[in-house]
């Protein structure tokens, strides 16, 4: 007897991973892949979904309402990052679709590169680079490129989930750092203290913070969560990192607040409609800009393709989600 052959369900790569994930992804999977990374269109993702059950994505591509109409086969949406604002959770849960996302692997990768902007930042070394190359430097003088100081300084955290928590112990613990954070639920006493966190108030935290962290989860509730008024609590002094999302800060009232040096500097990974950059920040000096990298690195990177595509692994041979964020 020939024995029936078991149909292996259909996934998408919809951009190009890393060899050995796509092996493996091979092993189980009838496996369309985008080789080529393009930038599909949403009308062209959805063309490669169709007979799909599983997509391994990135958070420029959107798992919407419209997408899972056309696509009534999907059965699991695996982000490869760990912001999902690219998913509508409530579609997903209406069509039964799963969505995972990569928590963990990327938090002190991540949190490494909020020090790194924030260090920059205030020690202005972009700017200072800036000025060497320029040709500029020609004496050592006193004030030269002087900064802000970031060692024993106040650091105000706004989002106190994992990647919140690991900046909060580079800075208390690596930099002597004062820690103040706000979040939508306090942490409990213990996570507090091995923090060495203190909860406050949005409003404490934007006037009391000499530098300001921004790593909260971008949801429609928080857009522009950072805007004129806010920037206007803020120190004079102050550095502002964003490492979460465009979208959280009012880019052009940065920009403004920068000009003006309402504020003293900011150091951004992310920005409103990335990868287009609002043209004010690009003005001025004091502003460090990075290209959406703060889990960059190749180690981070793997292993958040390799848990994307552990979750469609586990979930279409056994029904079990790894980390989920609708279930
Ligand atoms: C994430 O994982 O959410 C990072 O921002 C990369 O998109």
């Amino acid at each position: 007897d020939t024995p029936t052959p078991t149909a292996r369900a259909a996934v998408l790569v919809a951009r190009r991973i890393f060899p050995e994930t796509l092996a493996r992804l091979r092993q189980h999977f009838d496996v369309d892949s985008n080789d080529a990374d393009e930038d599909w269109s949403q009308e062209e993702l959805i063309r490669r979904l169709q007979g799909k059950a599983g997509v391994l994505l990135t958070g420029t591509q959107r798992v919407d309402a419209a997408l899972l109409t056309a696509c009534p086969r999907l059965r699991i949406a695996a982000n490869m990052t760990v912001g999902y604002n690219n998913f509508d959770v409530a579609a997903m849960d209406a069509a039964g679709v799963v969505g995972t996302n990569t928590p963990d692997v990327l938090t002190e990768t991540t949190a490494d590169f909020g020090m790194a902007l924030l260090l920059a930042a205030a020690r202005r070394v972009t700017e200072a680079e800036r000025y060497l190359r320029a040709g500029q430097w020609t004496r050592w003088t006193v004030d030269l490129m002087a900064g802000a100081e970031v060692h024993g300084t106040t650091l105000g955290i706004l989002g106190m989930g994992r990647i919140g928590q690991a900046i909060a112990r580079r800075g208390a613990h690596g930099f002597g750092m004062r820690v103040l954070y706000h979040n939508r639920r306090r942490l409990d006493a213990a996570t507090e203290q091995a923090c060495r966190a203190t909860y406050v108030d949005k409003a404490t935290l934007l006037r009391e913070a000499d530098h300001l962290m921004l790593v909260l989860p971008y949801t429609p509730e928080n857009h522009h969560t950072i805007g004129a008024a806010e920037l206007a609590l803020m120190k004079p002094t102050a550095v502002l990192v964003n490492l979460a999302r465009g979208g959280i800060v009012d880019d052009a009232a940065l920009a403004e607040a920068l000009r003006q040096r309402r504020i003293a500097a900011a150091g951004l990974d992310v920005f409103e409609g990335e990868p287009h950059v609002h043209p004010g920040l690009l003005q001025v000096p004091n502003v460090v800009l990075t290209p959406h990298i703060a889990s960059a690195t190749l180690r981070t990177r793997r292993a958040m393709a390799d848990l994307a595509a552990d979750n469609l692994i586990a979930y279409l041979t056994e029904g079990r989600v790894l980390t989920p964020v609708n279930r």
